[in-house]
């Protein structure tokens, strides 16, 4: 799932090498970003947005998003640190943030290539269910489901950020290209993403709807 992952991501580099690509946090895409990492993939020229930060932690916080890109990804291939960008969980006016964030993709000219885990409820972001399609980046409480599954990376779970900032739905089908990759711990997710009827209650459904959505499962799925 990885290998194949990166074997994408590489190609559309090597294509359009000042592509605008969009990265996911969590367990999933970390071996993907490994793998970039050691075949040593020129990110020189491109230009990333991840899909979410959570509200109230820096940028250097253990737990931030922009620390686990750093950490996995960024301070390991050669991008140029200005091309990063990931929503500010410490924005004085999120509302404004989230317009903010919103104006440097369409100003970049969008997402190339977007990358998407997928939660355990189908939440693609945190777009959890019952989310409308239309949102753009904006402020989403988390669900207690999704502070419970996240507790692993904090010391307890009343660590856990309450909200967070997140770009919506329509944000992510805007993109160009998807690849959603999923680990055998999705198994039920991605075979109700096989039968089921696009529906809210489980967003991960819209992604029916994209044009050029691949979904990459691990093997033994
Ligand atoms: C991460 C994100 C989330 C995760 C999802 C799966 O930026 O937006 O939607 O992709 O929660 O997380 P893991 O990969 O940890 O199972």
């Amino acid at each position: 799932m990885s290998e194949t992952c990166a074997n994408i991501i590489a190609k559309q580099l090597k294509n359009k090498p000042n592509s605008v690509l969009g990265f996911a946090t969590g367990s999933t895409p970390v071996g993907t970003y490994k793998k970039l990492a050691e075949n040593k993939t020129d990110f020189s020229k491109a230009k990333t947005f991840n899909l979410d930060e959570y509200c109230g932690l820096t940028k250097t916080h253990p737990q931030s998003y922009h620390k686990f890109m750093m950490d996995n990804l960024f301070n390991h291939v050669n991008i140029n640190k200005k091309n990063i960008n990931l929503p500010n969980g410490t924005a004085k006016d999120f509302n404004k943030e989230c317009k903010n964030y919103e104006n440097l993709i369409k100003k970049s000219g969008g997402i190339d290539l977007r990358v998407l885990g997928v939660g355990g409820n189908g939440h693609i972001g945190f777009n959890e269910p019952d989310s409308v399609f239309h949102n753009l980046t904006h402020q989403i409480t988390l669900t207690p489901e999704t502070i419970d599954a996240n507790k692993r990376f904090f010391e307890k779970v009343e660590d856990v950020p309450k909200t967070a900032l997140s770009m919506g739905i329509k944000t992510i089908m805007q993109a160009k290209q998807i690849v959603l990759i999923a680990g055998a711990d999705k198994k039920q997710v991605i075979e109700r993403l096989k039968y089921e009827v696009v529906d809210p209650r489980f967003p991960v459904s819209i992604l029916h709807y994209h044009p050029n959505c691949t979904v990459i499962f691990a093997k033994n799925i």
